[in-house]
């Protein structure tokens, strides 16, 4: 099998597992194009041909092109670049206040701004005189609030790394229907105002904040509506949880982007709790499956937690190599350095428990665990224990297997 057809059938299969609608024609309209792109019937015309076509239709921009090497839709979204015949550059004057200059030469058409290490602690207080800059690179400079870039309307790309920004607002871009590039790492970034990235409908494909200062990133960030895009990168942060500030849930009807990656490597998360009732049901989590997920170098605890998705992805493991979700087990000591498609490959689903304490009322002396695996069971391993009274605890469990063995046990249970 070629590897497009591996893909395609990756698509199949876990849209028919997954979603409620089983067959093609069934796809949401807007994906309809990509998909298209797999089919051999396209070979007629040059690949890259199609893309360039794909690409400016489907963003409705002219403007646009990507690399003529690329051979599927997510190389060309990764690719592209913006091509304007009339660009002239504004130069950044260093006043009190800076200031933009035109070149006397101007012909008042699209415009770059670039300085770099020039201690601007702002934008250039004209900045809103310009609103056909297609692209500013203010990297290395000291600037602390971004919300004026909100009257550039034509703004393609945006580039302000190693600057001092804390907050990232999530009307700040809303109205940039154009804007295609935002690179803000290594800045103090602290938090990103919820329902920023699911409400992006335009052509925004990479969106990079890696290097920052988040601890906490809302599911409406991670998750995107978008068409398609190329790469969302929360790497390099402090991030312990995902919240669900505006109870955001998955629908039958919701559609996410058609593939992208998202990196979420070098954080502190312990757990998915992405995959939830109130969040996304993981009866829709199949519709992510085009997604390259990296979670690499986090504190991840293998657990009980992790079971109902590691159950739900089982299916697929006999029939591909890997899958695109890279995690490493942090904990328990048994699965450190395991991916989660080594225990899954492994058939090790057993091997997810959780332990319960005192606090759980697990008796002391005895050993307890929650096991999703072997029938969802409990186990209250009390065997060679001096326990002699037992009273009802763990009653709140379902399916308890008890080991009174070796004790004089008296079992009280009603
Ligand atoms: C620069 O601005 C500061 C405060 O805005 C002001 O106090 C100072 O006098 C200004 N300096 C010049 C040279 O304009
Ligand atoms: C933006 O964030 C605020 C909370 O900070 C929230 O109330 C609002 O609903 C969000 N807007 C959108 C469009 O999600
Ligand atoms: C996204 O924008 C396009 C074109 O502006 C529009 O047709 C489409 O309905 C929008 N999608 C959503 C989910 O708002
Ligand atoms: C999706 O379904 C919900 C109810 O199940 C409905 O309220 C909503 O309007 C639907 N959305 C779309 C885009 O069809
Ligand atoms: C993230 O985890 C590291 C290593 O466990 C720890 O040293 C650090 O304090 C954590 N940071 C935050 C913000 O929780
Ligand atoms: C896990 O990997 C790290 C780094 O590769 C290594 O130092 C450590 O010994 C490994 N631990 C186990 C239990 O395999
Ligand atoms: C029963 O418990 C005693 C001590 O509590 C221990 O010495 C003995 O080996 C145990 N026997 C079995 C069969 O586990
Ligand atoms: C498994 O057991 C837990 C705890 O006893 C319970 O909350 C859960 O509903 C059970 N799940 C199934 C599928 O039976
Ligand atoms: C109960 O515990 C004893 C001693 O640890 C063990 O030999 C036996 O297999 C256990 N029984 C069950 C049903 O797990």
């Amino acid at each position: 099998m070629t590897r497009r057809n591996v893909l395609l059938c990756f698509v199949l299969i876990i849209l028919s597992v997954h979603t409620e609608n089983p067959i093609w024609s069934n796809l949401p309209e807007h994906l309809r194009p990509l998909l298209q792109l797999l089919n051999p019937e396209y070979s007629s015309k040059p690949i890259a041909q199609v893309l360039r076509e794909v690409l400016q239709a489907k963003f409705q921009r002219k403007d646009l092109r990507c690399s003529s090497s690329s051979r599927y839709i997510r190389d060309c979204i990764c690719t592209t670049y913006q091509k304007l015949d009339d660009i002239d550059v504004l130069f950044v004057e260093m006043d009190n206040n800076s200031i933009l200059i035109e070149s006397s030469t101007s012909y008042h058409s699209y415009y770059h701004i670039y300085t770099f290490e020039n201690d601007l602690s702002s934008f250039p207080s004209n900045i809103c005189e310009f609103p056909k800059i297609v692209k500013i690179d203010l990297s290395f400079n000291k600037i602390t609030d971004i919300d004026l870039v909100s009257c550039i309307t034509f703004l393609d790309t945006f580039i302000l790394n190693h600057n001092l920004f804390e907050y990232l607002s999530n009307t700040t871009f809303l109205h940039l229907k154009f804007i295609r590039v935002i690179y803000l790492s290594h800045n103090r970034l602290k938090f990103i105002e919820p329902g920023f990235l699911i409400n992006v409908n335009g052509s925004l494909f990479e969106f990079d904040v890696s290097y920052n200062y988040l601890t906490t990133l809302d599911i409406t960030n991670i998750l995107w509506t978008q068409i398609i895009f190329c790469q969302a990168d929360f790497s390099h942060n402090s991030i312990n949880s995902i919240t669900n500030v505006l109870n955001w849930k998955s629908q039958d009807n919701s559609t996410f982007s058609f593939h992208g990656v998202m990196d979420g490597s070098f954080n502190n998360l312990t757990h998915f709790s992405m995959f939830n009732e109130n969040g996304l049901n993981l009866k829709h989590a199949g519709k992510l499956e085009n997604w390259a997920i990296f979670a690499r170098g986090n504190h991840w605890i293998c657990d009980c937690k992790v079971y109902p998705f590691a159950k739900s992805v089982e299916l697929f493991v006999p029939v591909f190599s890997q899958l695109y979700f890279f995690m490493t087990c942090d904990s328990p000591r048994k699965l450190k350095n395991k991916t989660f498609f080594d225990i899954v490959a492994a058939s090790a689903l057993d091997q997810l428990v959780c332990h319960l304490s005192l606090a759980d009322w697990c008796p002391p002396q005895c050993r307890c665990f929650y096991q999703p695996a072997l029938e969802n069971r409990t186990v209250v391993d009390c065997s060679g224990s001096k326990i002699t009274r037992f009273s009802s605890v763990l009653s709140l469990y379902g399916n308890l297997e008890i080991n009174f063995s070796n004790n004089s046990l008296r079992n009280e249970i009603d």
